[in-house]
């Protein structure tokens, strides 16, 4: 018999393993399409079963080694080698906001060839701080010690975009520039909060709200950002729209509660997070913007009464710019008996976003791989996990243990503990536990 496909892949000169592993990864590049196709398209159920059960099987058949996660994507003009995104982690190690030699050996540590990585929090200007030892990036000292940073990310064939960052009022008086108020949307101050160590209590002071005009000065902060992130080598931003920090507080109606064009209605909440945007497109070109938002959230006191209304919202309004991608962030992880899950809540909007979508929050293996095979997301971030597995992706590919990671050396300002001394897998003969 016939069998074109045998031919395409000229069998004679592949061993039996390679074959296998050509065979897994076409059927599953295809089940991933299918999935994708299946969002945007309606494929006729039983068609659709019959197709995915015939490639289902060509995956099973094949070798069973294939990882979804580890499956090749093309991200705009990144070619990404697997899906497994370094999470933005503050990591407060940049002493007078500038980022430090240790940092050229955790990024590097955590980069793999055609891995994309984020990295921390990177506060756009003097106003723009609230947490001790944030890295900035409106000095030209502080885009020159970025500099051999990005250049050992790309040494190792890593993509590296910056995440710019404006904290708004979760700050206080001493971080502030002549001790001045910190700026908002808002004059409502944060109340007190407790610190992850669970002892320490942070106090915020009293946000002055940003007058009108004074607006386009604040976007202009971040396309400052931008332009000097790409100078210092980054292949792009991911602009900092997420977790109760500024872009957040003006997008979040438990905060905002302005009475010009930038409060009030969903718009209005949101012009000055797409102006932001704008901003940063304009300066150094969609291709190289992502966002990372979570609608769904309600840290810092910054929750949305309609977080669905507004996902949808912003990424239909992103579409408008065709920036690369949107990272969203899962709401809380919920308990479910004596097992954990993940909401999945962020279906409509993926559905809804033509670019690259990235998902995080409580993400592990498991999930992560039935996400990326489901099509509900084009690529995880992974946050704690790979903060303490420098060699995440690799581990992955084993199904090896993971190194447990320690939440007290979080946010110390030691160079070494808790950073750069989380082991790498020691053998080379590592087997397979799948
Ligand atoms: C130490 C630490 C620092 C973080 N810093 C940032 C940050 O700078 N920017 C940000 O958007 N999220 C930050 N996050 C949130 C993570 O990016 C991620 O969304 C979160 O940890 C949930 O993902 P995970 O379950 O994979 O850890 C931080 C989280 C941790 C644990």
């Amino acid at each position: 018999m016939n069998f074109p496909a045998l031919d395409l892949l000229s069998v004679e000169t592949l061993n039996l393993d390679e074959f296998l592993g050509h065979l897994s990864m076409l059927s599953l590049s295809l089940l991933l399409s299918i999935n994708t196709l299946q969002l945007f398209c309606t494929i006729p159920p039983k068609e659709l079963r019959t197709l995915k059960s015939l490639l289902g099987k060509g995956q099973h058949m094949a070798a069973s080694d294939t990882v979804p996660l580890l499956t090749p994507y093309k991200m705009g003009k990144f070619e990404l080698s697997h899906r497994i995104v370094l999470a933005p982690l503050t990591r407060q190690r940049s002493y007078g906001n500038v980022p430090q030699p240790h940092a050229i050996l955790y990024y590097s540590q955590r980069t793999s060839k055609g891995g994309l990585l984020i990295a921390e929090g990177t506060v756009v200007s003097d106003t723009a701080q609230g947490y001790p030892e944030t890295p900035g990036i409106w000095t030209r000292e502080q885009v020159e010690a970025w500099k051999p940073i990005v250049d050992a990310v790309h040494e190792k064939g890593g993509i590296f975009f910056c995440q710019i960052w404006h904290v708004g009022r979760v700050s206080n008086y001493n971080f502030q520039p002549n001790g001045q108020a910190p700026i908002s949307c808002t004059d409502k101050p944060l109340t007190p909060q407790v610190r992850a160590n669970g002892i320490d209590v942070v106090t915020f002071s009293t946000p002055r709200r940003l007058r009108t005009e004074e607006i386009p000065l604040v976007v202009n902060d971040f396309r400052t950002a931008a332009r000097n992130a790409i100078e210092a080598g980054f292949d792009g931003v991911e602009i900092h729209g997420a977790h109760g920090y500024l872009i957040d507080q003006f997008m979040k109606d438990q905060v905002n509660d302005r009475t010009d064009q930038y409060g009030g209605s969903l718009e209005n909440r949101c012009r000055f997070a797409l102006e932001v945007v704008e901003a940063i497109v304009d300066e150094i070109g969609a291709d190289r913007v992502g966002i990372r938002l979570s609608p769904y959230a309600s840290y810092m006191e910054s929750g949305d009464s309609n977080p669905e209304a507004l996902g949808l919202y912003m990424v239909n309004a992103l579409n408008k710019y065709g920036i690369l991608y949107c990272h969203m962030v899962e709401p809380r992880m919920k308990a479910v008996g004596d097992k954990v899950e993940i909401p999945h809540t962020l279906l409509p909007m993926r559905k809804a976003f033509n670019g690259t979508f990235i998902a995080a929050g409580g993400y592990d293996r498991e999930e992560g791989n039935k996400v990326i095979s489901s099509g509900y997301t084009d690529l995880v971030a992974y946050g704690r996990i790979f903060l303490a597995n420098p060699d995440l992706p690799r581990r992955f590919q084993l199904n090896a243990p993971l190194n447990k990671y320690n939440r007290d050396t979080f946010y110390i300002p030691d160079p070494v503990v808790g950073y750069t001394d989380y082991p790498f897998l020691e053998s080379d003969s590592y087997t397979n536990n799948e």
